[in-house]
């Protein structure tokens, strides 16, 4: 991989892993403090678990080339969105908003784009929703404002999600029409299922409150 040396910013792979690995534990940090103040506060965890994952080089060569561009460090910096992810998996869908409220809420966080598939979902079915942040990174001589792609969810998004990307894998973007129409179908089955699972923790609670 081609590395530019004219640059005062990030200037190599290791320094890039290290940078955006730096920036992933710092919003995993951030939501395992939300997720505990939250216990705290209202005794349930919305989390229930959480991924990270740094972009593997060959990935971001890959998108580099669908869009045109060379492989350059600063080109991965400049134009890949998705070199640090993290997921965020959820029980319900009143959570993922909440916690992303409480993410863009933060001051040193900034929100450079959102996506709410939940709302406005694929053609695919997918549902998630997709925060674009920045993150200051301090280093020894340097601040870098390093981009994070926060995907939340819930459990049964994920699910499907899971299900569609190996079969999306499987048959490389060509899945059959039947199997794509199932895909949506069970789409809307997650939907529905969510929002009953909603409505039932919602009545829950409310027997629980009026006990006190
Ligand atoms: P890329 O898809 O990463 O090129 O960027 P984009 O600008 O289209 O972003 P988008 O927010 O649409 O999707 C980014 C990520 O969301 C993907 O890398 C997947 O992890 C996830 N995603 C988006 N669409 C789908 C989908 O139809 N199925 C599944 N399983 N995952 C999806
Ligand atoms: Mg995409």
């Amino acid at each position: 991989m081609e590395v530019s040396a004219d640059r005062n910013g990030i200037d190599s792979w290791k320094e890039v892993t290290l940078i955006y690995n730096s920036a992933l534990k710092q919003i995993s940090t951030k939501l395992e403090i939300l997720n505990d103040e939250f216990q705290h506060v209202h005794r349930y965890n919305p989390i229930e678990h959480i991924k990270s994952r740094i972009k593997t080089p060959e990935s971001i060569v890959k998108k580099l080339k669908k869009h045109g561009y060379e492989s350059t460090i600063e080109n991965m910096v400049k134009y890949v969105n998705d070199i640090a992810g993290i997921r965020v998996i959820c029980s319900f869908t009143s959570d993922i908003y909440q916690i992303a409220e409480m993410i863009s809420n933060q001051s040193d966080i900034k929100v450079i784009s959102v996506k709410d598939y939940i709302v406005n979902p694929k053609a695919s079915g997918y549902k998630s929703y997709h925060m674009l942040v920045s993150v200051p990174v301090y280093l020894s001589d340097r601040i870098e404002e390093t981009k994070v792609e926060i995907q939340i969810r819930t459990v049964a998004m994920d699910f499907w999600a899971s299900l569609e990307h190996k079969i999306h894998y499987k048959f490389e973007g060509n899945a059959p029409e039947h199997i794509k129409e199932q895909l949506v179908e069970c789409s809307r089955i997650v939907s529905n299922l969510d929002e009953r699972m909603l409505d039932l923790n919602k009545e829950i609670q409310q027997l629980e409150d009026g006990k006190e």
